[in-house]
Order: structure tokens, then C-alpha cells, then sequence
């Protein structure tokens, strides 16, 4: 299959799977990889020995490219970047903040640099500045989450971009892709499918819980707090709500959340931890190899094109 994703990346399917932190490390992104796509490495929250190890193993795990991923709002983000440039990793993502200074660097050490953005004005900036590539995240995904919904942004960010475009957030099967790529996006970036993945490294607990939710299962907290995250209703989300419908003061509901993107995924507490996931949780049925995931939306997609009479 060949977009201007595949081409920039050199992979053979236009499928990343997305950085999730404390879930994806070495293990997934070369799975992924290997099967064709574009793996990733979740550096959000880590530090930069486990970063190094990861990005080592990876090496030793694929000859294909991988990414890695830094979240803009981490401490160590400069020294993660110096890393990355020193490992010549093939490629990079980069959240929850302003990408635009790391550009120059990367681009002095030859790393496509990929930007994720939450809207049309931000998207704009990005390929002005210089990204190769961008990611546009729907509401619908998993993890920290913007407003906009994925039609919309694949709707009005598209048309508007020259550089490739890679659209997140519900993809979670081939019709998903298929419907991206008649959109005009490059590819689409999957988080949730791969979390329920066999060669993913977190908790069973955690991925079972994705495999049973349903449609109508995610939750998003802290949302009045400017800080929305998509995740798997539980205890500690009912609890969330309840205090934020009370108005309780920011240090206890900070409290309540505080280290519980790690706990679901590493302790397998999904009750008090957060099983952070997207809407598109009724397609995924069973935790299935990489290949299979990556097999299957391909075959589905040209099913779901194939199905397509005017
Ligand atoms: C458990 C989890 C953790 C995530 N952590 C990160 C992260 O550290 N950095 C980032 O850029 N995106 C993060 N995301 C977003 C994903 O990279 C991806 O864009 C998103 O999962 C796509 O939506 P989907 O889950 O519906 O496939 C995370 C998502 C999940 C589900």
C-alpha cells in the first residue's frame, strides 16, 4: 500500500501504532514494526536510562524504522531529544506541548519530526515551521484528548495541509483506515487496538478490561480542569466525577488521579488505576498478535473499498 506516509517512513503499511505511556515500550513498537506498521516508543514519564535500554532493545528486535515519542510536558524532554538525535531513531512524535523549537535539531540529525495537534490553526503552524508529517487526534481517542472529533478534523485539516497527514483517535479496524484514506489523510495512528495486543507489555488486567468494554465505556476526567483523558469507567472515574460535580478543590482530585495512567498498565489495578482507552472498544474482541491486528485492517480496508458501487 503506498501513501506519503509510507513513502516518508519507508514502512510498508500506513499504520503507527501511537506512543501510550507505561504501555508502549520496545517490545509492541518492534512488533509493530516488523508487521509493517510504524511502532512506538512511549517515553512520557520515564527516564532516560529505561528511554536508552528501550530504544537499544528495539534495535536488536527490528531492522525496520520505529519512533519514538516525547510527551512536551516532561522535565527531561531536551535531554530526551539530545537521546533521540544520538540514536538516530527514524522518527519522532511529539504531544502535549509546543513542538516548533525541537524542529531544527531534529532536522540537523536527519529525524522526521511528527507533531501531534488537536486543531486546524495549530495544524497550520506545524507544516509552516517545518514538520514532516502530522498527527491529527480526534476526542474519540485514548490518553490526553483535545475537543474535536476525528471526522471533523480529518474534514476541515486535510484539505488545508500539503505535508502527509495521519489521522487518530477510533481507529480500530480496516473500514476505520479505509475511511481515512478515502478522507485524504496518509494513514491513520491506532493507540487502543494495540494495547490489547499479544506482544504488548502491560498488565492482562489491563488489556482484558479493553477487550470486555463496550461503546459507551470510556469516561473522560478533568475535563473542567483543562486536562481531558479518555479512559475506562472504574471506580476512581465515578469517584472523579462525583468530586468534580461537588466542586472539590483541585489538590484532591489531583490526589485521586495522580500516578493512575501507570497503575492500571504496570500493577494491573483497574479499579483505582486508569485503563486510559478510546471509544472504538466493541471491534476489539480478543488480544491478538501484532500481525494479526495489522494483517486484518489491511484485508479489511481493501474489503471495505472492494464494497464501494457508485
Ligand atoms: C494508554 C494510552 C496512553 C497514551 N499515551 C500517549 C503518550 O504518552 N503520548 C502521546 O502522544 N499520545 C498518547 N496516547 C495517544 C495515542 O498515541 C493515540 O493517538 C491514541 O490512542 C489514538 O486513539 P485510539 O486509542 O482510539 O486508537 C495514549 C493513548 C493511550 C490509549
Amino acid at each position: 500500500m503506498n501513501t506519503k506516509l509510507t513513502k516518508l517512513l519507508k514502512i510498508k503499511y500506513p499504520i503507527i501504532q501511537g506512543a501510550m505511556a507505561w504501555v508502549s515500550d520496545a517490545n509492541l513498537a518492534a512488533a509493530v514494526s516488523n508487521a509493517g506498521g510504524a511502532g512506538v516508543i512511549a517515553t512520557g514519564g520515564r527516564n532516560l536510562t529505561w528511554v536508552k535500554e528501550q530504544i537499544d532493545l528495539a534495535k536488536s528486535l527490528t531492522d525496520k524504522p520505529f519512533g519514538v515519542n516525547i510527551v512536551l510536558m516532561d522535565n527531561d524532554k531536551d535531554d530526551k531529544i539530545d537521546l533521540i538525535c544520538k540514536e538516530k531513531v527514524a522518527f519522532v512524535t511529539l504531544g502535549a506541548g509546543n513542538p516548533v523549537p525541537y524542529f531544527e535539531k531534529l532536522k540537523e540529525a536527519e529525524i522526521i519530526a511528527i507533531p501531534v495537534v488537536p486543531n486546524l490553526k495549530l495544524a497550520k503552524r506545524v507544516e509552516e515551521k517545518g514538520a514532516d508529517a502530522l498527527i491529527i487526534e480526534g476526542m474519540e481517542a485514548g490518553g490526553h484528548i483535545g475537543k474535536l472529533t476525528t471526522l471533523s478534523l480529518m474534514t476541515q485539516v486535510v484539505p488545508e495541509i500539503n505535508i502527509p497527514v495521519i489521522a487518530a483517535g477510533g481507529f480500530a479496524d480496516g473500514r476505520g483506515l479505509a475511511a481515512a484514506l478515502i478522507m485524504g489523510a496518509s494513514g491513520i495512528q491506532a493507540g487502543t487496538r494495540f494495547y490489547a495486543s499479544k506482544e504488548c507489555s502491560a498488565h492482562i488486567n489491563a488489556k482484558n478490561k479493553i477487550v470486555e468494554a463496550g461503546d459507551t465505556d470510556t469516561e473522560i476526567t478533568g475535563y473542567l480542569r483543562g486536562h481531558s483523558v479518555r479512559g475506562i469507567k472504574n471506580k476512581m472515574t465515578e469517584k472523579y466525577i462525583e468530586l468534580e460535580k461537588e466542586h472539590a478543590p483541585y489538590e484532591q482530585l489531583h490526589d485521586l488521579i495522580a500516578g493512575t495512567s501507570r497503575k492500571a498498565p504496570i500493577d494491573g489495578d483497574v479499579e483505582w488505576g486508569l485503563v486510559q482507552a478510546g471509544q472504538s472498544l466493541s471491534v476489539i474482541k480478543s488480544v491478538d498478535s501484532c500481525e494479526d491486528i495489522i494483517n486484518n485492517m489491511i484485508n479489511d480496508a481493501k474489503n471495505a473499498f472492494l464494497k464501494i458501487k457508485f
